[in-house]
């Protein structure tokens, strides 16, 4: 039997590089009872709490800690101190990189040049970052191939819900033809407020207040986020080469409340749609709010709740429900991601 030994570094240690680091901690010996799987981190580096690198390895219990109580990780014992991110995946000896810094999706940045970086060096890499795969995602593809290293993304779309995934696990085999989905929980829930009688205003407040919505909310409520991640989608599984500036896209801050109560009267529910289709060999693929009439499971999914409907060769449509964002299950998704490295 053969143990896949990860010598892990954390690029970004933010809200889900954390959930991974708690998920790693917890499930220590289910991971290598169950998936012949062992891990040591032998560097962190984030701008925010400090860069440690200890190839005989870090404490990752006392970094969390130190993270989750705003405190800075360099004052825990390390071979090197505050090294730059492109450094520490330079200088470290790992063999796997968990890419969770912020995503853009301008140009991909800081995330393009570190999972670059990495795989360049032989490295795995599981990353949550949309930016990077959305813009880039075949060029990575290639360079993880030609250095014989995965490139894992599972948490860029839904989160630890099952997504493209399960198109190379339990769906293997499957095609699929056209996705239908709701990928941006902010939107969701604001427009499920608005159902309740808010207006789209008071909807917003409430979704920042909440922390569903960052304090410039452009990327979600003008469908920038749900483009990035169609286009992810697209890419992976109807074989498109899209970026998000080429999904057509309208996101929700002109809708009013009338709007979104006059579809209720009519026995629809408003609804942020990313879709994809495939035909004759195109692919086209949009963001925009629909009105969907409640038979449609999509319609039922409420507040910061996500879910997709793919339509298929072999099963038709079905439909997966999760959620779409959240420490623990965005954390869980880099795991899933490295738990199928070790597999294969
Ligand atoms: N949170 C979710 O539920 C969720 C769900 C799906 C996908 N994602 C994606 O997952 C990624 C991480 O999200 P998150 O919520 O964990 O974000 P976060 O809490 O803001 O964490 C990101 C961390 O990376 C640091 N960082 C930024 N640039 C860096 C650099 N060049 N080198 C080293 N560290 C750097 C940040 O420091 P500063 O704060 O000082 O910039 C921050 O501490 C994002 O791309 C996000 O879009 C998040």
């Amino acid at each position: 039997m053969m143990i896949m030994l990860f010598e892990l570094v954390f690029i970004g240690f933010g809200t889900v590089a954390r959930g991974l680091a708690e998920l790693l901690l917890e499930k220590k010996e289910e991971l290598k009872s169950k998936y012949d799987m062992k891990y040591q981190v032998v560097a962190i580096s984030d701008i925010r709490v400090g860069s440690i690198l200890d190839g005989r390895g870090i404490d990752l219990r006392k970094a969390l800690k130190l993270a989750d109580a705003g405190e800075n990780l360099e004052s825990l014992p390390a071979q090197r101190k505050g090294l730059s991110a492109i450094e520490t995946i330079k200088e470290s000896h790992s063999n796997a990189i968990v890419e969770a810094t912020w995503t853009n999706i301008i140009d991909g940045e800081p995330g393009y040049s570190h999972i670059k970086t990495a795989l360049s060096l032989g490295k795995h890499v599981v990353t949550s970052n949309k930016g990077p795969i959305s813009l880039h995602y075949r060029e990575l593809m290639r360079l993880a191939n030609n250095n014989y290293v995965r490139l894992k993304f599972k948490g860029t779309v839904l989160s630890g819900t099952p997504a493209f995934n399960l198109f190379d696990g339990a769906l293997a085999g499957c095609s699929v033809s056209s996705i239908r989905g709701i990928v941006n929980g902010t939107t969701n829930y604001i427009l499920t407020e608005m159902e309740k009688g808010l207006d789209y205003k008071k909807a917003l407040k409430e979704a920042q207040r909440l922390g569903y919505a960052e304090a410039d909310p452009t990327m979600d409520v003008e469908g920038g986020d749900a483009a990035a991640k169609i286009a992810i989608l697209s890419n992976v599984l109807l074989g498109a080469n899209i970026k998000p500036d080429m999904v057509k896209r309208k996101g929700i801050s002109s809708i009013t409340k009338e709007e979104v109560l006059g579809a209720r009267k009519r026995g629809d529910r408003i609804k942020l749609i990313a879709g994809a289709e495939k035909k004759d060999n195109t692919i086209k693929a949009q963001v925009s709010p629909v009105p969907l009439p409640v038979s449609d499971p999509l319609a039922n999914i409420m507040g910061v709740m996500n879910a997709i409907t793919f339509e298929t060769d072999c099963l038709g449509n079905f439909t997966v429900v999760g959620p779409g964002a959240g420490r623990r299950a965005t954390g869980y998704a880099l795991l899933t991601d490295l738990i199928s490295i070790a597999k294969s």
